[in-house]
């Protein structure tokens, strides 16, 4: 942090930039003024920095560029892509070197949509480029009020971003050159829409906890705190592939910079199941890892939400996922901690939770003027200490989101992946499966554990047959739907039709009244039916194997796993090898 003496008017939040004897001017923010003194966070190392150095203030807010070309870049907290800083200054990045966020050389191919004459507001569309799979809208700039006019539209043809495209008259006479980027302070929510709607329609991960028990919607929010390790960055990577959008965001704030290296690697690479193309084409990644400086992290998260918002504005949906909010949390209370705030809990600052909420609410579902939606979906992972949800950012987190996807060290720990904890976790949306039915589920496996932990003490001859095949079924639905194969291609990924299908099953197997005798046989014909579900999971929908296994599962079913029991134990009793049921 540093203090400057101002002799001009300096407004909070605007960008500064401090002068190095070498040269170098370095990024910063006004983040407190105080009568002729202002307070700056530089967004970079300080060293080097010394007494008299010069500042120079700007009036303008820190902001992102908007415009075609942002999809598929990698940038970092301050939108500086940082495939460009690598080409030109090598792997370690050196302060002060800024590049402009989108290729100004690049030409795109422009088709107006709007005519001279036409009036527009802010947001109306002037034409479109393609961007990957997209049609990626030039709009009349965002920020813009009231009424204006077209004076002039560009013919159809390639332009660069920074070629003027188009010229607005206003109503007193000014005109205004538009090109096809644009820029927006990052820390005030864009959004120009005749309303805001609630969001109902389910955003399908794949993922069948969250889809099933636990969902999100479209425009919805979103957290998943769990304990270091337990499995939170993989499962938003997960979510980044399958879910069901248009545009994926991933900031990795504050993680450590193996991980992010190893999804730079492995986004390109990875098919995008939509269009067959790499996934990064509709990705846009913004990283700002632990080695990096620690005041951008806090404009990262920012960043990440304005550009998810942008997108929007075009009639999109767009996933943003954070990973952590944590360190996001982090980064503000070393902020406050310099700027000598009175420290609220865990010497957060007292703002801890406003500003969560701040974020959190920059996510939904809008009305676009001409009768589109958009929407932007957050998903925050949280790291709290320990796995102690009872933890400030946690706490602040769980008031505002829609859905808690808890992940818990006990399920990991046991490779119960996704390690999502069933009993612990909530979602406040409606999804694919019917909420009665997902609650009836949610209620068995809740019995099971009480069962089970009264087995822990009492031993599982202290239990009725009865509570006995109540555990045995919570473990079935836990073993077949709950817990998810992420490495095999069928089971990794399971698309909503399928999920209704094999959840009725799952159900009619846990409603069946199986009247077993023992608990010998309830173990020996639940284990029969878990395995005959395992095997139907790798099988891709609708194939001779899915149906095939399917009509076993039916006939279990209607006898109550009987007629298999038999036919078992007769040929147990021809070749007593045979005892193993039919795992293949
Ligand atoms: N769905 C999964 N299937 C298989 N293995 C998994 C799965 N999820 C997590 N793991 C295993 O757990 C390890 C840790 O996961 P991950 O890095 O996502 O944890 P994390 O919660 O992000 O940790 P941190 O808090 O340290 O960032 C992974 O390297 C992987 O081996
Ligand atoms: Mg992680």
């Amino acid at each position: 942090m540093v203090t400057a003496a101002v002799e001009e008017v300096v407004t909070q939040n605007s960008v500064a930039y401090c002068h190095r004897g070498d040269d170098q001017r370095l990024l910063s923010e006004v983040i407190r003024v105080r009568g002729d003194l202002a307070d700056l966070q530089v967004f970079e190392e300080t060293r080097g920095l010394k007494i008299g150095d010069r500042v120079d203030f700007t009036s303008e807010m820190l902001s992102v560029f908007l415009g075609p070309g942002l999809l598929g870049q990698v940038y970092d907290g301050l939108q500086n892509p940082l495939h460009d800083v690598a080409d030109q200054v090598g792997y370690f990045l050196v302060p002060g070197v800024y590049l402009h966020a989108l290729d100004t050389e690049k030409k795109w191919d422009f088709t107006p949509a709007a005519e001279a004459g036409r009036t527009v507001t802010a947001g109306d569309v002037l034409g479109t480029v393609p961007e990957g799979i997209f049609d990626h809208h030039i709009m009349v700039p965002l920020g813009l009020r009231g009424e204006w006019t077209v004076e002039k539209i560009a013919p159809g043809g390639a332009y660069c971003v920074t070629d003027e495209i188009a010229v607005l008259l206003s109503e007193d006479g000014q005109s205004l050159p538009v090109t096809m980027q644009q820029s927006w302070p990052v820390k005030i929510p864009l959004n120009v829409s005749v309303a805001r709607l609630l969001p109902t329609e389910p955003l399908v991960t794949k993922i069948r906890i969250i889809d099933s028990l636990f969902p999100v919607v479209r425009g919805g929010t979103y957290c998943i705190p769990g304990p270091f390790g337990s499995g939170k960055t993989v499962l938003q990577q997960l979510t980044s592939r399958h879910a069901d959008v248009d545009i994926v965001i991933v900031a990795a704030c504050g993680e450590r910079a193996g991980e992010v290296v190893d999804m730079l690697h492995e986004f390109p690479l990875l098919e995008d199941p939509r269009t067959g193309r790499s996934l990064m084409e509709r990705t846009i990644i913004i990283c700002n890892t632990s080695a990096m400086p620690v005041a951008a992290r806090e404009a990262s998260v920012y960043t990440a939400v304005t550009l998810a918002e942008y997108y929007r504005q075009m009639g999109l949906n767009v996933l943003l996922l954070a990973d952590s909010t944590s360190r996001w949390a982090q980064a503000m209370r070393e902020v406050s901690g310099r700027l000598e705030e009175i420290p609220g809990d865990q010497a957060f600052p007292a703002y801890l939770e406003s500003r969560i909420a701040g974020f959190y609410e920059r996510a939904g579902c809008i009305r676009l003027k001409d009768g589109r939606t958009g929407s932007v979906t957050i998903g925050g992972a949280v790291s709290p200490a320990g796995g102690n949800f009872e933890e400030p950012v946690t706490q602040g987190t769980l008031k505002v989101v829609g859905a808690f996807l808890g992940l818990s060290r006990a399920r990991s720990d046991a490779r119960r992946y996704p390690a999502i904890d069933p009993l612990d976790s909530w979602s406040k949306y409606t999804g694919i499966i019917d909420p009665i039915e997902s609650a009836e589920a949610r209620d068995l496996l809740r019995r099971g554990n009480e069962v089970y932990q009264m087995m822990a003490v009492v031993g599982e001859e202290g239990t009725t047959v009865d509570d006995f095949t109540v555990y045995l079924k919570s473990e079935f639905f836990d073993s077949v739907y709950l817990q998810q194969n992420a490495f095999d291609k069928v089971d990794g990924a399971t698309d909503g039709e399928r999920q209704k299908f094999v959840f009725a099953k799952c159900l009619e197997v846990l409603r069946l009244d199986f009247e077993f005798e023992d608990r010998q046989q309830a173990r020996r014909v639940m284990f029969a039916v878990t395995d005959l579900f395992r095997n139907w999971n790798y099988a891709a929908w609708e194939t001779d194997e899915f149906k095939k296994i399917l009509s076993q599962i039916d006939e279990r079913i209607a006898s109550k796993g009987r007629t298999a029991e038999r036919g078992r134990r007769q040929e147990s009793e021809q070749s007593p090898d045979e005892e193993k049921p039919g795992r293949k």
